[in-house]
């Protein structure tokens, strides 16, 4: 098993890619930590975890805020003794056309997004520096590296998201602590799937992709899974795309593909 033992903490561990990569971790002998706003879908990928065979916590709490961050740290050294690894993914999501982004928008998308991973990954890392060992995982986005229309303030947190995994794999690279950035393409989830439900927008979607489909949860799990274990040994400071190749296509950009919808109020630049 890759993650045999391990102590593993997953911010919006409550859905979509972090319940996909909780449970795959516990698959490969993790206990799992879920720290999520949301407590009742916290609980229920807590159950998964269990039905795995491994022990679970709930941290229910806002990655926003220092002492909730502070606060989960603590909680998953006093429930399993130390942390071995933390993956980043709590979001929340405005689109909007840069001149429509309010104040509150923007800082609602950038505290949960980008502040919340740096608080959650400094938390998290100080239990492991201490002890000389761990790996963070930052989920970015292709959004992160690639500009499209009506993203608002997502593109600059899933930015962000990448600096951070390069920054903390820099300083804390040489104490033994790696950090590393997962950039997931297309995939349905909760967050995304109101545009999923349209065929004629989840074909435009899929059309963009290289491999001509969108992605699964589970397969970015294995990504996760793989930089928090130590196959990933002399991993760090890596940017990951898991894509099916989009971000190196340029169908994205093709003019008058339908490729937003109703959730994403957005059309192809
Ligand atoms: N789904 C996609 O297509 C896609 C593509 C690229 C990147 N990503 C990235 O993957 C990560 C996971 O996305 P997802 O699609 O699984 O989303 P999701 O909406 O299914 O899950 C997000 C989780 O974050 C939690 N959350 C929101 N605000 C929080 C807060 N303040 N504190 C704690 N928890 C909070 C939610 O309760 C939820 O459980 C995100 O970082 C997202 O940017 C997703």
């Amino acid at each position: 098993m890759m993650l045999e033992g391990k102590k593993i903490i997953i911010t919006g561990g409550a859905s979509g890619i972090g319940r996909a990569s909780a449970v795959l971790a516990a698959n490969e002998g993790a206990d799992i930590a879920v720290a999520d706003i949301d407590r009742v879908a916290a609980d229920a990928t807590a159950e998964l975890v269990r039905a795995k065979g491994r022990e679970a916590l709930v941290v229910e709490m806002d990655t926003s805020k220092v002492a909730d961050a502070q606060r989960m740290a603590d909680e998953a050294v006093a429930a399993f003794g130390t942390i071995d690894g933390i993956v980043c993914c709590a979001i929340k999501q405005k689109p909007a056309k840069l001149e429509e982004l309010s104040e509150e928008e923007w800082d609602m998308v950038i505290d949960i997004g980008l502040k919340g991973y740096f608080l959650c990954a400094q938390a998290a890392g100080r239990v492991m520096l201490e002890r000389g060992s761990g790996s963070i995982v930052f989920v970015s986005s292709v959004g992160g590296v690639q500009a499209y229309n009506g993203a608002g303030a997502y593109s600059i947190a899933k930015a962000g998201n990448v600096m951070l995994g390069n920054l903390f794999g820099v300083e804390w690279g040489g104490r033994g602590v790696r950090a590393n950035t997962v950039l997931p393409g297309q995939v349905p989830t909760p967050l995304t799937q109101a545009m999923f439900d349209d065929p004629e927008i989840a074909a435009g979607r899929a059309a963009v992709v290289p491999m001509g489909r969108v992605g699964q949860p589970e397969e970015i799990a294995e990504a996760c899974v793989f930089l928090l274990s130590d196959r990933a040994s002399y991993v760090n400071a890596a940017m990951l795309k898991v894509d099916g190749g989009q971000a190196e296509s340029k169908m994205m950009h093709t003019p008058g593909r339908k490729w937003g919808g109703k959730s994403m109020d957005y059309e192809a630049s």
